[in-house]
């Protein structure tokens, strides 16, 4: 296990309004900056509550990291009220993080799914990858570094495709139906997604369907983070430690993929939305 594993409390130092209801927020850490990787997460610590959240920027040489927060409950409500300067408490990075393979990749983001894919996005680009990347969202004002992407499409080998349930702005549906589209006309060798879980098990039996290596991020409901209190577990996997990214030969054997997750006392539930 890396990182640190006793929160180190730091001040916000600069916050971003990315759409209605995500926010980012930069603090700066260096241990966690020097050993963060793509898909990796920490625990952030509110005062009240201790949450996971993915690393949505890392900077080694600013030593700055940065997460991006979907406002949703309590804690995250919370984080969004505070002004830069608020203190607040970090540990990590923890878990596996994504692993770089094959030359033509496609990248599919739902909502607030796409900020642990964007670090990835931008190793790849480094790495001098064909990158598809694929955004979806309820409606435009909620697709997530829309802009931020958008530079890197005067590259030749960097497209950019955006998918709104609404129809408000590029393909009218889900980033499902058009991963499936895309698919029709392309090929890839690695597929990463990040979403909802429904929208993941989508995804993969699509890449399943065609044949296409793929990593999903998972999310469980997390307390320790780092594999001690079980309460992350997926079928015989545990999220935190094990993953939270996973690959097509292990998202085979698991049964609850898609289908049921664990309340915070360790109930199975089912997956709904
Ligand atoms: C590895 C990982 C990475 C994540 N990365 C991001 C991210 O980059 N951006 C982002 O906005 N969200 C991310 N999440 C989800 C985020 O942790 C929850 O949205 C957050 O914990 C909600 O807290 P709350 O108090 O505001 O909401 P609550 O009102 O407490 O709950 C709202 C929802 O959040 C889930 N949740 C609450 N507490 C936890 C917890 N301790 N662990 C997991 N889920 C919880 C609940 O199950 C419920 O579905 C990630 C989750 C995991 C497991
Ligand atoms: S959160 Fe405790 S084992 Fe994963």
């Amino acid at each position: 296990m890396n990182g640190m594993n006793k929160p180190i409390v730091v001040p916000i130092e600069k916050i971003e309004t990315n759409t209605p209801s995500i926010k980012t927020f930069f603090v700066k850490v260096p241990l966690i900056a020097q050993q963060g990787n793509p898909g990796q997460f920490l625990m952030m610590w509110t005062f009240d509550d201790e949450i996971p959240m993915s690393l949505s920027y890392v900077d080694p040489k600013k030593k700055f990291v940065g997460i991006t927060v979907k406002k949703v409950g309590t804690s995250t409500e919370k984080m969004h009220s505070m002004p830069e300067g608020s203190l607040i408490g970090v540990r990590g990075p923890y878990g596996n993080g994504f692993k770089i393979a094959g030359s033509r990749i496609l990248v599919v983001g739902g909502g607030v799914g796409m900020a642990c894919l964007f670090p990835l996005i931008l190793q790849l680009i480094e790495e001098q990858k064909s990158v598809t990347v694929l955004i979806g969202a309820l409606t435009k004002d909620e697709l997530l570094f829309q802009k931020r992407l958008k530079k890197f499409t005067t590259r030749e080998n960097f497209h950019l495709s955006i998918a709104t349930d609404d129809g408000s702005t590029g393909f009218h549906g889900l980033v499902t139906e058009l991963m499936d589209e895309t698919l029709q006309n392309e090929t890839f060798d690695q597929i990463y997604a990040c979403g909802p879980e429904l929208m993941l098990r989508t995804a993969f039996n699509i890449a399943e369907s065609k044949n296409i290596a793929f990593q999903a991020s998972l999310e469980r409901y997390m307390k320790c983070g780092i594999g001690l209190c079980g309460s992350c577990c997926i079928n015989e996997q545990i999220v935190c430690k094990d993953g939270p990214i996973f690959e097509s030969q292990v998202l085979r054997t698991m049964n609850e993929f898609g289908h049921s997750t664990r309340d915070p006392s360790g109930r199975l539930t089912p997956i709904t939305d």
